[in-house]
């Protein structure tokens, strides 16, 4: 993964010297479990967090004013390559995730190839839900999946490289 610079942001691979930021926001019971894992309960565990996100060399950090504000990256279920985020709450609403995924879907269309990418969401998740059709990805479907031991109702879209084309000037 090549470093990517927004009009606002950096996104850079992560390291561990991102973990007193990123504790900072896993910590919030308003983030993780809206991803799917559960509020962090030491800095420890953010380390151990990063160790695996290093390993998977598919996660960047989002980085605004000197200062890492959180995740997005690409994870693979199913030979499907997933897009996933997660932001600190104190700089929600200001665009930063929309900035974020534009330029990293570009990234993944333009220069790793992909035909496709998906992204989900939990059923009741309306601020992703929102994100995700800001993009003009499509709705394909939807499953019931164990989360943390919960029942949940997610919900699959994607974004084909046709579509994507249509919009890449534009995001650009
Ligand atoms: C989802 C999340 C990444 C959105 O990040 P963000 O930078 O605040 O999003 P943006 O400001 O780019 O907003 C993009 C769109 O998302 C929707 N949205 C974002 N925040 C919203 C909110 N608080 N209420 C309603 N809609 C919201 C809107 O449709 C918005 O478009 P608009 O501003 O033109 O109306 C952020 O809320 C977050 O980290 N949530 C917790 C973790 C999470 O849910 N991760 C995704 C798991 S699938």
């Amino acid at each position: 993964m090549t470093p990517i610079k927004t009009k606002r942001l950096l996104l850079r691979k992560i390291v561990y010297e991102d973990a007193k930021d990123m504790f900072e926001y896993a910590v919030d019971p308003e983030v993780g479990p809206k991803a799917g894992w559960l509020p962090h309960k030491s800095i420890e565990e953010t380390k151990r967090v990063i160790e695996g996100m290093i390993n998977s060399n598919e996660i960047y950090s989002i980085v605004y004013q000197t200062k890492m504000i959180g995740t997005i990256g690409i994870h693979t279920k199913n030979d499907k390559k997933y897009l996933g985020y997660v932001l600190n709450r104190n700089y929600w609403r200001q665009g930063i995730m929309t900035e974020a995924c534009k330029a990293v879907i570009i990234y993944l269309f333009n220069e790793l190839n992909l035909d496709v990418i998906y992204i989900s969401h939990f059923l009741d998740n309306h601020k992703s839900e929102g994100l995700i059709k800001k993009l003009d990805f499509e709705l394909i479907g939807s499953k019931k999946d164990i989360v943390q031991g919960e029942p949940k109702e997610v919900l699959e879209y994607k974004i084909e490289r046709f579509r994507f084309e249509r919009k890449m000037l534009r995001w650009q």
